[in-house]
């Protein structure tokens, strides 16, 4: 008998009990119409539902129309965004993994193009065959890189709405059958804009020292958590870290994270980065190595006392596991691993030598691949034929 994985055994996060470890990272698809989530996004997530992870997040999803970062992103700003929510997470729990999505407001990095029209913002071109540059908003009138517009800068009239904006997604994403929610705090979006200094200029109570600049943090999650169940667990996706001089260090995230506690969050989701220029995701000239960001989840979850899921460059099943073993994260959120091969939680599981009869697989599949399991370990006959 192999001995009890970490990676597939099973969290209770409130109410609700995940089958394993392994999550869906948040990834935008770039493919609503007006927010929607359409055939694509069904089918898309149909590939994880049937893999074997433990809990989905659906994509980074806006709670206002301009805190979109592309047309193409998803929304939930309205009741009507709701039944195509629906599907997604009725799917998932039908095959046995905890619907989660990610709600957010890009800030200044909304009007953007879509990765493959180039990722820059939005211009006459653009707006030409019908993809209309918006006006962003942000704590400073500061553009986040050369080329994009100034944003407006909030005034606390207008914050208010902002947050009020943030309630209603989460009650959304409720009526919409999902049993996690995350609050997109990261990758240079509003609430990271408000909370790094190399972004946030403000010097009302919501800029300054780092109690000011964490506030529209604390007061999103204070009002989506009035809006969540209490028996569902809230998730919050930190950039932990600024990576540039004079921003945001991971002692700054140890007392958000603190603060997000006490405020009912039970999960931070530790990512890096993004605060200036205009994605995440794009290779430098290093790669990074496997499992770059878990120190931070490592040193919050340690400094901060809560859960934290770890994500970035997580790659075989054996690291995974040792991730979780060794106590540096409680779940482990896999992004492009999972778009290259949506099996990759059934595959870790042969791997780590947990499911060798194929039970964990769907029942359709299990017979075929038990089958061809014993075909593979025939000797071959002389023309290749088993
Ligand atoms: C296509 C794509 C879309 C992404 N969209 C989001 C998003 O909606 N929200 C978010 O927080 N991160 C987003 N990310 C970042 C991923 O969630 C993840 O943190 C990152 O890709 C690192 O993990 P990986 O190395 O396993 O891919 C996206 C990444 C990719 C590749």
């Amino acid at each position: 008998m192999p001995e009890p994985s970490a990676l597939f055994s099973p969290i209770e996060l409130r109410g609700v009990v995940a089958r394993n470890r392994v999550v869906l990272s948040p990834m935008c698809q770039y493919s609503a119409k007006d927010g929607h989530a359409g055939d694509w996004h069904l089918a898309h997530h149909a590939r994880f539902a049937l893999g074997g992870i433990g809990v989905a997040l659906v994509e980074a999803t806006a709670v206002e129309a301009r805190g979109r970062i592309t047309h193409g992103c998803t929304g939930i700003w309205s009741d009507a965004h709701v039944p195509g929510f629906r599907a997604i997470a009725e799917l998932y729990k039908r095959h046995g993994v905890v619907p989660g999505i990610q709600i957010a407001h890009a800030g200044r990095k909304a009007s953007g193009q879509r990765p493959w029209e180039g990722g820059g913002p939005l211009g006459a071109a653009d707006g030409a065959r019908g993809d209309a540059p918006w006006a962003a908003v942000a704590p400073s009138a500061e553009a986040m890189a050369e080329g994009w517009d100034t944003p407006h800068a909030l005034s606390v009239a207008e914050i208010r709405e902002v947050v009020g904006a943030w309630a209603a997604a989460a009650r959304r994403a409720r009526a919409a059958g999902f049993q996690v929610l995350e609050i997109h705090g990261a990758h240079g979006y509003l609430i990271h804009s408000f909370l790094s200094p190399l972004s946030n200029r403000r010097n009302d109570g919501y800029g300054g020292e780092l109690a000011h600049r964490m506030r529209l943090a604390l007061e999103v999650t204070e009002a989506v958590r009035s809006e969540w169940p209490r028996d569902l667990p809230l998730f919050y996706r930190a950039s932990a870290v600024d990576l540039i001089d004079g921003g945001l260090t991971i002692e700054d995230t140890v007392e958000l994270a603190r603060a997000l506690k006490a405020r009912g969050v039970d999960v931070i989701d530790c990512s890096s980065g993004g605060v200036v220029g205009p994605t995440v995701t794009s290779a430098g000239r290093v790669r990074p190595k496997q499992g770059f960001q878990v120190p931070y989840a490592e040193r919050v979850r340690r400094d901060a006392g809560l859960k934290t899921m770890c994500v970035g460059m997580v790659l075989d099943a054996d690291y995974a596991e040792a991730i979780l073993r060794q106590g540096r994260a409680d779940l482990v959120a896999l992004g492009r691993e999972l778009l290259y091969n949506p099996n990759w939680a059934l595959h870790a599981q042969q791997e780590l030598g947990l499911d060798p009869e194929f039970h964990n697989w769907p029942v359709q599949y299990t017979w075929a691949l038990s089958r061809r399991a014993k075909v593979l370990a025939m000797p071959i006959d002389g023309d290749g034929r088993a």
